[in-house]
């Protein structure tokens, strides 16, 4: 029995780096995997590489930053696979490396926009889905910086301690 057999998982920033490792892992251990992300070409080669290595996955498009893009998503994929066990809220970016009194209010909110808002987005539509499923799983990537500060990236240190 695999770990994950017939589990319908999203992963968000799911074509490349952390995302795509997870869900390579998730269709090999028996998941269906909605692969989601902004690039559709890299989603799309990573998800005919699950389909031909006897895994399940299908791309779909989604800004984590767009809810109304996320609530559609999240309702198609349910209607693709079935129910949703579990959303992997991975699509993060790093922003910009300046120190804090050069950063703009734009670069502030760019990070804001998909690393706090994208993850309350994606855990909001992911829910109810969850609960039709009668359990489940939100899985949220923190990182070290949500518990060490370092010189560099003060908006992502700031969104990585939320997460914590
Ligand atoms: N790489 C690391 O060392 C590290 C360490 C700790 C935590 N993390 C966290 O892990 C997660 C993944 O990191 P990674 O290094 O694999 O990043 P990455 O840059 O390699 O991949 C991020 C993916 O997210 C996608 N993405 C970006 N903005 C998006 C949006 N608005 N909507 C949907 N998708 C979007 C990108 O297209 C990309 O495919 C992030 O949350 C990151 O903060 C990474």
């Amino acid at each position: 029995m695999k770990r994950v057999e017939n589990k319908v998982v999203i992963v968000t920033g799911g074509a490349l780096g952390i995302g795509r490792e997870t869900c390579l892992l998730l269709a090999k251990e028996g998941a269906k995997v909605a692969v989601t992300d902004l690039l559709a070409k890299e989603g799309q080669e990573l998800v005919e590489e699950v389909n031909l290595s006897g895994g399940e996955a299908k791309f779909w498009h989604l800004d984590v930053s767009d809810e109304k893009e996320v609530e559609k998503v999240y309702a198609e994929v349910v209607k693709e696979f079935g129910k949703l066990n579990a959303t992997v809220n991975n699509a993060g970016i790093a922003g910009v490396d300046k120190p804090t009194h050069d950063i703009t209010e734009k670069e502030w909110d760019s990070v804001m926009n998909v690393n706090v808002k994208g993850v309350f987005f994606c855990t909001k539509h992911a829910i109810p889905h969850l609960q039709k499923s009668g359990n489940g799983s939100i899985v949220n990537l923190s990182s070290i910086y949500g518990l060490v500060g370092a010189g560099d990236l003060p908006p992502y240190h700031l969104q990585k301690v939320q997460l914590e």
